[in-house]
């Protein structure tokens, strides 16, 4: 009989392809390392962020500098530990100077992020900033009115958040994000209540959950 493999041996194998199929090789080469995502793969939730920084670069992980810090903050007030979820990015690969990805960079990532996706199957991905959210959301949406509303589409809920970054400087964004992130648990107990139930999809496919 074939051998059943592990949810991190398939992540694994998605790293590697990414590795065999050189993905944004110009990336790449003002790289140090990729950073691919880091926790549990068999996490209820999943946050995508935008793309490694400096310190993620540097020691392979995501969201471990500043806005890493600030996330691991909201998580502890939401009662979550970081070896409960998976984190990941659209973009493996630090982009020179921390300047946002280019929409071909996004592309040239996003059937590996929605094959992480696949393979965790997490119950809800809470995404990080506008970048995130327009990739694995349709188009139109703006962050300032969808933020903190979970939305199903094609079978994923998900939570756009605004960017820990973003609201690192930011008093009121800071406040807004802070209370959108202890959602969190109350999403998901609804979504474990409720099994799969949503409300009426709209034109877009979304649908309030
Ligand atoms: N910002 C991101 O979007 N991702 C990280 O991993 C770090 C900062």
């Amino acid at each position: 009989m074939a051998k059943q493999t592990t949810k991190l041996e398939q992540l694994e194998k998605i790293k590697e392809k990414i590795i065999k199929d050189d993905i944004c090789p110009e990336l790449r080469k003002g790289a140090k390392q990729m950073v691919f995502g880091d926790g549990n793969p068999d996490a209820e939730v999943v946050f995508v962020g935008e793309a490694p920084g400096k310190s993620e670069d540097e020691q392979g992980l995501p969201f471990v500098g500043a806005a890493g810090r600030f996330l691991d903050e909201m998580l502890n007030l939401a009662g979550l530990k970081r070896s409960d979820v998976y984190i990941t990015n659209i973009v493996k690969y630090r982009p020179p100077n921390n300047r946002d990805p280019y929409p071909d960079e996004k592309a040239a990532f996003l059937p590996f992020l929605k094959k992480q996706l696949e393979i965790i199957k997490p119950k809800l991905v809470v995404t990080l900033g506008r970048h995130s959210m327009e990739v694995l959301l349709p188009p139109g949406l703006r962050i300032s009115q969808s933020h903190g509303q979970p939305k199903r589409y094609k079978d994923q809920v998900y939570l756009p958040l605004f960017h820990p970054a973003a609201a690192l400087y930011n008093n009121s964004m800071r406040q807004t994000l802070v209370d959108d992130f202890a959602r969190i648990p109350r999403v998901l107990a609804l979504l474990n209540a409720r099994g799969s139930r949503a409300g009426k999809a709209d034109s877009t496919g979304l649908a309030a959950i």
